[in-house]
């Protein structure tokens, strides 16, 4: 038989590895059937003008993965059996029947979960924007890079088989003391290094509780508006959510339902996304509730690091004595969301179990940077590193709080004390949060209303709707003036009483004159080439 094939002398394919292909691809769309025999070497390679050995080498692979069998002196066949195709259902009707709810039912009766709902995590807009005040992320330059190469050089040189052998599921035990010796300094936190799990951060913790908590077809209370990845997560286990609203002084804690053996998730340092911390006199309602009803709490301390006047609040951990707070800790704010490194600090009593879970999950996270970030604590860079972007971002909000007041006259807002964001309130005489927001895309800022900033509003309240979400954190002063005077000009064209005199007076497209720590009409330019349309 002849084979038709054509072969490239490009260098990034080798000729054996086309040679395999082409004869494989042949074989799987039937254009050479099962049993049919293959030209001998010799032949192949002289038509194909290739050595013989290339032709063995690839027949040799091919008879290696099923798809021929060489028999002594007859010759070359393609098999009965193709493995490729043995896989494949005999007939349609072998296939698994799709549903319309997104679950379909396999052998045995168990049920897939084909359709869960997906959190945002990066701008959704998928453009680039000359200010984007997309909510949590670190300033990218902030990453202490210099630090983190020598010590990631340091531990692989010392490695030894840490890198080959299986370690404890739980974590690296020199990270687990340094997260404790900071949890107890900066959080209130007592803990033992047997209640620390590593996870690859609060995504990951949230599984791991979920799965330990059984969760599954039970219900799970939430705050409202509140993280998405907590609350989708909950749904993907087949939980209900039962929503609890946030005011000024946080979850309103006397809506909380009187049933045993509940899960509540909360953000108490600083609701996500509205910005609240949690009064004194509620966290004791909520500890109270929870000891009440052998509930668990899921305290996430997401952004904690950043807290910008006075000292740091203890944690809801810090005055759990009942032992029912299940806190979850996170490096992604405060170093970066890349090295997907977090915590969770186990009630006593449940180690063992939350360690059997892990071991279950993954057996553990990857060793060198938990080896890395332990050092990171240890020799103090951790602290110096915080207190430097603590300074930054102090400096970012400020500059928010400047920008909104100076071209909008208020900058009533929520949740500014800490964080990587604030909520401002609308100013009565502009438009919606929704309407902001697609006449800021308009012209290249990103501004976010409480349900587009990646997070879930169970219960949309009319009030919400005047309500923006702005993350400081990665932009840098100048943006931050760039994109709230542009936001403020696109609102005069509508309403020239949207904005304050000093804004409304700008001839058209021109900025105001710079004062301290603003951008240069080149810098603005700069970033405004850096937008697409
Ligand atoms: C409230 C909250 N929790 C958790 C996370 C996710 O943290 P991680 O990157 O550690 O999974 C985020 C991310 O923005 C968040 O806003």
């Amino acid at each position: 038989m002849t084979l038709l094939m054509k072969l490239s002398r490009r260098d990034d394919v080798g000729l054996q590895h086309q040679v395999f292909e082409q004869i494989r691809s042949m074989i799987l769309d039937g254009t050479v059937k099962c049993g049919a025999k293959l030209p001998a070497t010799r032949l192949l390679s002289e038509t194909l003008g290739v050595s013989r050995n290339t032709i063995s080498l690839a027949y040799a692979r091919l008879a290696d993965e099923g798809y021929i069998e060489m028999r002594e002196s007859v010759g070359t066949f393609v098999s009965s059996q193709i493995p490729d195709l043995a896989l494949l259902p005999a007939n349609a009707s072998d296939v698994s029947s799709h549903s319309l709810d997104g679950h379909f039912t396999i052998l045995g009766g168990a049920s897939i979960a084909a359709e869960v709902r997906s959190q945002t995590l990066i701008n959704p807009h998928r453009r680039p924007l000359c200010a984007d005040f997309w909510v949590g992320r670190p300033a990218a330059k902030s990453f202490p890079l210099k630090t983190w190469s020598k010590l990631i050089h340091r531990r692989l040189l010392s490695a030894g088989g840490a890198l080959t052998e299986y370690k404890d599921p739980a974590g690296l035990l020199d990270l687990r003391k340094a997260i404790i010796e900071h949890l107890r300094a900066w959080r209130g936190i007592t803990a033992h290094e047997d209640q620390i799990i590593i996870v690859g951060g609060c995504q990951d913790g949230l599984n791991l509780v979920c799965r330990m908590m059984m969760v599954r077809d039970g219900s799970a209370i939430v705050e409202t508006p509140c993280y998405q990845g907590a609350a989708y997560l909950f749904e993907s286990f087949g939980a209900r959510l039962h929503p609890i609203p946030v005011d000024a002084k946080g979850l309103v804690t006397s809506m909380l339902p009187d049933v045993a053996n509940s899960i509540a998730y909360v953000t108490p340092s600083h609701q996500y996304p509205l910005g609240v911390t949690l009064a004194l006199d509620r966290r004791i309602e909520l500890l109270a509730w929870a000891a009440r009803t052998h509930s668990y709490i899921l305290e996430d301390d997401y952004d904690s690091d950043f807290r910008f006047s006075g000292p740091p609040i203890t944690a809801l951990k810090g005055l759990d004595r009942a032992g029912r707070v299940i806190y979850l800790g996170t490096f992604s704010k405060c170093i970066g969301a890349g090295i997907r490194v977090g915590y969770v600090v186990i009630p006593r009593g449940l180690e063992d179990s939350a360690r059997h879970f892990k071991t279950l999950m993954n057996n553990g996270q990857p060793w060198l940077e938990q080896a890395a970030l332990a050092d990171f604590m240890k020799d103090g860079f951790y602290e110096s590193h915080l207190r430097r972007i603590r300074r930054l971002y102090l400096n970012r909000r400020n500059a928010l709080l400047d920008s909104l007041k100076r071209h909008f006259g208020s900058n009533e807002v929520l949740g500014a004390e800490a964080g990587m964001h604030l909520v401002w309130r609308i100013p009565k005489h502009l438009p919606s949060a929704h309407e902001i927001e697609t006449i800021a895309l308009s012209v290249g800022v990103g501004v976010y209303t409480v349900s587009s900033g990646g997070a879930a509003d169970l219960c949309p309240a009319a009030e919400n709707d005047r309500l923006l979400v702005l993350g400081f954190s990665s932009l840098s002063e100048q943006e931050i003036e760039l994109g709230i005077s542009r936001l403020a000009q696109a609102l005069a064209k509508i309403n020239p009483l949207a904005i304050t005199r000093s804004s409304a007076h700008l001839p058209k497209g021109e900025i105001r004159p710079r004062s301290k720590g603003e951008a240069s009409q080149k810098q603005k330019r700069a970033l405004d080439r850096r937008m697409l349309a």
